[in-house]
């Protein structure tokens, strides 16, 4: 089974959809451990639209397992990443249009910018991996640019068996985008490098990604922490009375 890293950004994103100071994703990365997380996944974008540089360093500094910090291959957020030195960094790319990460990088046009982060992170001695599109090309310039990882993109995947709702354990409704995965898995694990994988999985269509050989880690954010609300609603009110009602 492979191991899951939670994403936090979406606690953040709600704290920022008010502007205060909750949720605390540092919080809820703490809960995410006790909950079993094998790694916390945090991404600083370039807008900072949900997770802020407080995060970042408070969570470098209380994460207890492998942490992953996602970032654009820009100066100002690599320049962060080695000085809090996180356990794994992965570049991925980045439009401030967009709502969330759309798509793979694009290593195999930009091959010498990346490479020079992957050199740039190495330095800081900081494990590197890349965000590609399961595409065997995009995969040999992610090899030729010197990672230690690639976590393959898993939303088209995602998409085929989210547009596909009865049916999406028939294998034919979702088969290409999953045997595409399965195929780049391989070409990864026979390179020796570490295979992740995620974006868009949920609790209904995870178990086929699961299961791809040679799987190390899966990161999962949204599905997650949009169950967290509403398994944690029903406390939450309960509590809230409680408190109108002057106990404590
Ligand atoms: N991997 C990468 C590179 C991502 O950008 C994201 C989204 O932030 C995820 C995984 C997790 O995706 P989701 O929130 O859909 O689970």
């Amino acid at each position: 089974m492979p191991t899951l890293s939670v994403n936090i950004d979406h606690v953040a994103t709600v704290r920022e959809a008010r502007k205060t100071n909750e949720p605390d994703p540092v919080w809820a990365a703490t809960l995410a451990e006790l909950g079993g997380a094998d790694g916390i996944t945090l991404h600083l974008r370039e807008d900072r639209r949900h997770i802020q540089d407080r995060d970042v360093r408070l969570l470098m500094e209380t994460v207890s397992v492998r942490t992953n910090l996602e970032l654009a291959a820009c100066d100002e957020v690599l320049a962060i990443a080695c000085e809090v030195k996180p356990t794994l960094a992965t570049i991925v790319p980045e439009r401030r249009e967009e709502v969330t990460t759309e798509g793979g990088l694009d290593v195999a046009g930009h091959p010498q910018s990346i490479a020079d982060a992957v050199h740039q992170l190495h330095d800081a001695g900081i494990l590197v991996s890349l965000f590609l599109d399961a595409d065997p090309r995009q995969i040999e310039a992610g090899m030729q640019a010197g990672v230690d990882a690639i976590e393959l993109h898993t939303g088209p995947y995602a998409l085929a068996t989210a547009s596909h709702p009865v049916a999406s354990h028939r294998a034919a409704d979702h088969d290409t985008p999953l045997r595409k995965l399965q195929e780049s898995a391989r070409q990864i694990c026979d390179a020796g490098l570490t295979l992740a994988a995620g974006h868009g999985l949920t609790y209904r269509n995870v178990g086929p990604v699961a299961a791809i050989d040679g799987l190390h880690e899966l990161n999962i954010g949204h599905s997650i922490i949009a169950r967290s609300v509403l398994v944690g609603i029903e406390r939450a009110v309960r509590d809230m009375k409680q408190l109108m009602k002057g106990e404590p």
